[in-house]
């Protein structure tokens, strides 16, 4: 039987609330099963909204008692309702007191106060709150919170919640208490509370201004010697802060706590950041480089909600990419600073150039596809069922892009201006997305009603480039021309501000002057054209021979650009264009076309050819010693599979995945001497650091033992066999791990018992060695299905379904990151996802909606794959007490 269908909520339906609330203070007797909550409401009439009663939201809540200014509410003041009270109050001031009894131990959703290893933790973005006490969650509601926190002392030494430490002491039986005051507003997504058996390492730092801080990293018992990393990315977040923004920590104390079990990635609660255990804990032994840049990037991220995020806050969830699109920005251009840092003058441009290029592999894979699918939304979206669906790749990813497109346009500093007045215009305030472009659009004096159409249009918008050369005059006319498919709901789209960063190549590589006709210009090499209307045209002059167009420059705007470039002239850009993202993106363009051609043969059942022109561009820059080796394991990776599904027309996860095995085994054959000359060359000598340079050495020599083991050549398997043995750190050790499984070779079986043995008391590590195995290809068609494998892995003793970690890693390692074999032509992939869906349902929506949306673009699909994943889809519809999390992902799948 299908549960009653959640109602949308709209956008336009947005209104003030009749009350708000000015004080808070809670009082949490905390108990594994009975957590007593005493909540104190000072609650103000809000003058400026129509009139009418409080509203409170709550789920799943006791309740014990409830009075209005220390009274039983008057007969038929009150209305409750399973998810809401309504309170009829005379006057514009009422104190409410609500005591409500829960359950953190039964909590499995990880939402409101839960249990993870002992401890209590909190998680309230976005409605999370109304799973603790009676209350207007929303988050125009900014409050002053004061917190009493009581507990056991023994299992629970450590009590925090948001701000300062204002109180603690001893209680009878065994009990203690600490009381916080938090004293800024906030709304209630930003409360926090830990209590738990935690160490701490600790860090005194001075602000900008001189202001004494404490930076606090709370973790678990013998962990304290994986902190270092974390507390060094804080505090390079604070200086970056104050250096690029001039914003300052605002509070006496700053606290990171890690946790084992946690929905997402990170949370930025006011003083009091809760992070998923993953994106705090390093050491060289346990994490890999790309571990540690994580780490620093989300440390960066939550530290800079600070300000953008909490300080300045979102009036209503619909305007989620204020805040979040605009952090991504903020933690991207900061990633890109200590990488540029590090690199030295020298490195520097290459250095942003790699993590630019991270940032497009992220956008391309994931948002791109959310665009093409039926949860395709704008930034800002219109409607939603369930909010904790819409923190997506396009809220935050595309949200990013767009601040980036702002920042292009108006530039470093016209963009630096708009924020400072957007903070001197709404500092405590929760605002919307047109506050913001408001801000910078005075700030700068410049129109930017076009650009707002980013916020409500969805969609990938495509960019096609022609260009018409006339060697009469010397001319080149480069037309653009855009267009954005329709999506859900959005049938016709109007044209949008579009940055397109240009630059012309000569026919020796080398970038020409621009001279746009009708312009006295100073001869830049790269300029930014902004397409305003569907088409529009720019004429180059001065030029003595056709160029070549290097088009979209550091990928200035989140197009897909349809440009027709022969063969040659992809290898001419791999080879020569300036740009290093479009250079990139040249092979990245070369090796879809190769792959989709090989996809299109196997699918025919014809034999497989590498063409020989592509694997010498591909070998020119795999030997090119003037290139960085990080740039380069960049350009040698293969797009993702996830993305060239999305090429595909219709798609077809086997015919592609027997491309890429044909095609890695190729390179890796044909190329193996200069594989193996370049992972002994590049091999990093002493002991481990965290640095870019060395990060980018080992990152291409692990892919170099890639394309050996996935060709099969001894000598290369046999250094990966080593390597995985004795390597000195984790990057390398199972960098050669990997290698031997994506090989597929006999050798993986072994490498992988040795490494569970090595590791079998470390969860984080052990996510890396599920994740792997999840995500395995089968070279030999006669080896097991690795949903095989997968089932096993689930009964292992270290596996969890409780643990949103093990969940990603197991059952998102094979439905997201194994297309090859999850869409297995039995169907026995989607049987196996509708199970797993319907089971985390039950106990933890959000991880499952995470997992139902592997299936969500599932039209794009060949017929007989379609035939097999549709009834799935309904089995899951269908399901009992199914959570709206779940029911709008496969409700707006299967809608006509
Ligand atoms: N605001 C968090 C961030 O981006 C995201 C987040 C953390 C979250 N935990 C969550 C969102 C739980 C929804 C539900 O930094
Ligand atoms: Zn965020």
């Amino acid at each position: 039987m299908r549960t009653e269908q959640a109602p949308i909520i709209h956008r336009s339906d947005y209104a003030p609330l009749a009350w708000t609330v000015t004080r808070v203070d809670l009082h949490f007797a905390l108990d594994p099963q009975a957590t007593v909550v005493t909540s104190r409401l000072a609650c103000r009439r809000n003058p400026e909204a129509a009139a009418g009663p409080i509203l409170l939201d709550g789920e799943e809540l006791e309740t014990l008692s409830l009075t209005v200014n220390g009274l039983d509410p008057a007969a038929g003041t009150v209305r409750r309702g399973e998810t809401r009270i309504e309170i009829d109050v005379e006057g514009d001031e009422a104190e409410l007191e609500i005591v409500t009894r829960i359950n953190p131990q039964a909590n499995t959703a990880l939402s409101g106060l839960y249990r993870s290893r002992g401890g209590y933790f909190t998680q309230c973005e976005a409605e999370g709150f109304r799973r603790i006490t009676w209350y207007p969650d929303r988050p125009d509601v900014m409050a002053r919170f004061t917190v009493t926190v009581e507990g056991d002392k023994a299992t629970c030494p450590v009590l925090l919640s948001n701000g300062n430490l204002v109180e603690e002491g001893e209680l009878p039986d065994g009990r203690h208490y600490a009381r916080w005051e938090d004293p800024f507003l906030k709304p209630c997504y930003l409360f926090a509370l830990v209590a738990a058996d935690l160490v701490v390492l600790e860090r005194r730092e001075l602000t900008a201004s001189g202001r004494e801080v404490l930076l606090q990293l709370w973790v678990e018992k013998g962990n304290l010697d994986r902190t270092e990393h974390a507390m060094e990315s804080l505090v390079h977040s604070m200086r970056w802060d104050e250096d690029s923004f001039g914003l300052e920590l605002d509070l006496d104390r700053f606290m990171i706590v890690a946790v084992s079990d946690f929905n997402m990635g990170a949370m930025e609660n006011k003083g009091l950041n809760i992070f998923n255990a993953k994106y705090v804990l390093a050491k060289p032994d346990t994490a890999t480089d790309t571990d540690y840049e994580h780490i620093e990037s989300v440390v960066a991220h939550e530290y800079f909600h600070n300000w953008t995020g909490n300080r300045v806050t979102c009036r209503d969830w619909f305007q989620l990419t204020l805040k979040e699109g605009l952090t991504v920005f903020r933690d991207q251009q900061f990633s890109a600073d200590m990488l540029a840092n590090a690199a030295g003058a020298e490195g520097a441009d290459s250095a942003r150039a790699v993590k630019r290029i991270d940032d497009v592999r992220v956008l391309r894979a994931a948002q791109f596809s959310e665009d093409a699918g039926p949860m395709a939304h704008p930034i800002r979206p219109e409607s939603y069922q369930e909010i904790n669906n819409f923190y997506t790749a396009t809220v935050y990813e595309k949200g990013a892009e767009v601040i980036r497109m702002l920042h292009t346009l108006l530039g470093p500093e016209g963009f630096r201006n708009g924020m400072d007045l957007y903070f001197s215009y709404h500092d405590g305030q929760a605002v919307t997305c047109d506050d913001f472009v408001e801000a910078l659009s005075e700030a700068n004096g410049v129109d930017l009603d076009q650009f707002m159409r980013w916020y409500s249009q969805a969609g990938t918008p495509r960019v096609r480039a022609t260009g018409d050369w006339n060697a009469a005059d010397g001319s080149y006319t480069l037309t653009l021309a855009q267009h954005t498919p329709p999506t859900p709901g959005q049938a016709d789209k109007l044209p949008l501000v579009i940055p397109v960063a240009v630059g012309l190549i000569g026919a020796d590589g080398t970038d020409l002057p621009l001279q746009l006709d009708g312009e006295q210009h100073g001869g830049a090499t790269t300029r930014v054209l902004q397409l305003t209307e569907a088409t529009q045209q720019w004429r180059f002059t001065g030029l003595a021979a056709e160029p070549v167009p290097s088009l979209l420059r550091g990928f200035s705007a989140p197009v897909i650009l349809e440009l027709d470039e022969d063969d040659a002239r992809l290898a001419f850009r791999m080879a020569h264009d300036s740009d290093a993202c479009n250079r990139w993106d040249a092979a990245q363009r070369y090796a879809e076309r190769v792959l989709l051609a090989l996809a299109a043969d196997a699918a025919a059942g014809r034999a497989l050819n590498v063409p020989a022109p592509f694997v010498e561009a591909f070998a020119r820059l795999l030997s090119d010693e003037r290139l960085d080796p990080a740039f380069r394991a960049q350009a040698l990776t293969l797009p993702s599979e996830a993305y060239l599904l999305e090429r595909m027309e219709p798609a077809d996860p086997a015919a592609l995945r027997a491309a890429q095995i044909h095609l890695t085994a190729a390179l890796g054959k044909v190329l193996s001497d200069d594989w193996q000359s370049l992972a002994e060359a590049l091999a990093v000598p002493g002991e481990y650091r965290y640095h870019p340079a060395d990060a980018g050495r080992r990152a291409l020599v692990n892919l170099a033992l890639r394309y050996l083991a996935a060709g099969q050549v001894e000598e290369g398997v046999a250094l990966a066999v080593r390597r995985s043995e004795s390597a000195t750190n984790m990057t390398d050790r199972f960098g050669a791990l990997a290698a031997l499984v994506h090989g597929a070779v006999p050798a993986a079986q072994a490498a992988l018992g040795a490494f569970y043995r090595r590791y079998r008391e470390d969860a984080l590590v052990l996510d890396k060695w599920f994740a792997l195995q999840a995500g395995a290809w089968r070279r030999d068609p006669a080896a097991a299905p690795v949903l095989g494998r997968v089932r096993e892995l689930m009964a292992d003793p270290a596996f969890s379904l409780s643990n949103p970690n093990k969940v990603y890693a197991l059952l998102g390692g094979f439905f997201r990151a194994n297309p090859g074999e999850f869409h297995a032509v039995d169907g026995s992939g989607y049987a196996f996802w509708a199970e797993q869906v319907i089971a985390l349902d039950a106990a933890n929506p959000q991880v499952a909606s995470r997992m139902a949306r592997a299936l969500e673009n599932w039209r794009r699909f060949t017929p007989a794959l379609q035939a097999l994943i549709r009834p799935q889809l309904e089995r899951v519809r269908d399901a009992d007490g199914l959570s709206p999390d779940v029911g709008e992902i496969v409700g707006k799948a299967l809608a006509d």
